[in-house]
């Protein structure tokens, strides 16, 4: 499958760089065009940029009705050559294709979905925030199209990229440890249902945890298995934590846990980090024992928007809590946090194939 995509930008586009005088929000702002491509009859086709506008869909809509749509999250850079450089985009393209499985939505090329993110990007580049920390956040999502009540996949779809200029998902950066709660009141996913998609019906059904969470005066929910035993994610991030010896942990990637592409860089670079990962199922009981005894030492959650978010205190739902490292920022996670970023940035030398140029055709 090759892709022609048609070009109907607004007349004149951004040519002045982008300078926020403001700490920039997270996912607020949009650029001045998005890109679009529709699905029917059993094909992709009329891939388009048009302008930043309203969407039309019918009322009956498969999406709005039966949550039948999915999405990324990814980032681009710009690196001290002036060029915008997207970062490990494939791993989105390649999971948004995982996602459409489970969810029943035909799959785009790899390939196509990279294409049409930078053919946007290079269109918008005028939008890339220059200001410290801040991102182009980068966000496809595919949602049914077609008009009908029945509970069945549709034969329509639309594929959409739109882009955010943004700053840090929590407003504070990287300065403050966030606080979870532990609870088994709620739960993210279970075996055989859509846990490792990135569905919009999880992030749905997660809204009503995450309020109880900031109840207790907590970001988010520590995600633990449906039986109740295991760690599995932390809000929209993967969970990790590091014990004294300095090795990091990850819940294993199952059907209930989303791949995360931080996790998986971070496990990639370990050797280059000079720390140990394991990925494994643990225990929330020995987990509460260990931070209690200070086996463990650090904590925090791993995710695109979120980056590396340290957690210094653990909630439970009687108001008790127990802290790590002193609620402090640990040391081993400011080191990955660094390290990461500055690959991000094109500080340090990335893996092979990691930061992809958005090469300059528009
Ligand atoms: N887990 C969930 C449920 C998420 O929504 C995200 C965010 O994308 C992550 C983990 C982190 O994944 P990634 O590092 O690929 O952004
Ligand atoms: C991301 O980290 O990119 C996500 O998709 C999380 C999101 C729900 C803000």
């Amino acid at each position: 499958m090759d892709i022609k995509i048609e070009l109907k930008p607004k007349s004149e586009r951004r040519t002045t760089p982008f300078k926020p005088s403001e700490p920039l929000p997270f996912g607020k702002l949009r650029t001045d065009h998005m890109f679009m491509m529709d699905y029917e009859s059993g094909q992709w086709n009329n891939a388009r940029i048009v302008p930043y506008s309203d969407f039309h869909i019918a009322p009956g809509a498969i999406s709005l009705h039966y949550g039948q749509s999915i999405f990324e999250g990814a980032k681009a850079f710009q690196h001290d050559d002036g060029e915008i450089y997207t970062f490990r985009i494939d791993k989105n393209a390649k999971r948004m294709n995982h996602s459409a499985d489970i969810l029943c939505i035909p799959q785009i090329p790899e390939e196509i979905q990279i294409e049409a993110i930078h053919t946007l990007i290079d269109i918008d580049r005028n939008w890339f925030p220059l200001q410290e920390d801040a991102s182009l956040y980068i966000r496809p999502f595919i949602f049914a199209t077609q008009d009908s009540l029945g509970v069945h996949p549709s034969n329509t779809y639309t594929f959409a990229v739109i882009l955010s200029p943004s700053g840090p998902y929590y407003a504070e950066g990287f300065t403050k440890a966030i606080k979870l709660l532990i609870t088994k009141k709620f739960h993210r996913a279970a075996p055989g249902g859509t846990g490792s998609a990135k569905a919009a019906g999880n992030y749905a059904a997660s809204l009503k945890a995450g309020e109880f969470a900031a109840s207790k005066s907590a970001s988010q929910v520590l995600y633990l298995s449906a039986d109740n035993r295991y760690i599995e994610e932390a809000g929209a991030m993967n969970h990790f934590h590091i014990d004294k010896n300095g090795t990091v942990y990850i819940p294993e990637f199952t059907d209930t846990v989303l791949r995360s592409i931080t996790s998986e860089s971070v496990i990639e670079i370990q050797d280059k980090l000079g720390v140990k990962v394991v990925q494994g199922r643990f225990a929330i009981d020995d987990f509460i024992k260990d931070i209690k005894e200070k086996q463990i030492t650090e904590a925090g959650g791993f995710g695109t928007a979120a980056v590396i978010s340290p957690v210094g205190e653990y909630v439970f739902e009687d108001g008790s809590s127990i802290v790590v490292n002193d609620g402090e920022i640990g040391e081993i996670t400011r080191h990955i946090y660094d390290y990461y970023t500055s690959i991000q940035r094109g500080k340090i030398e990335a893996p092979k194939g990691w930061n992809r140029k958005v090469e300059r055709k528009y």
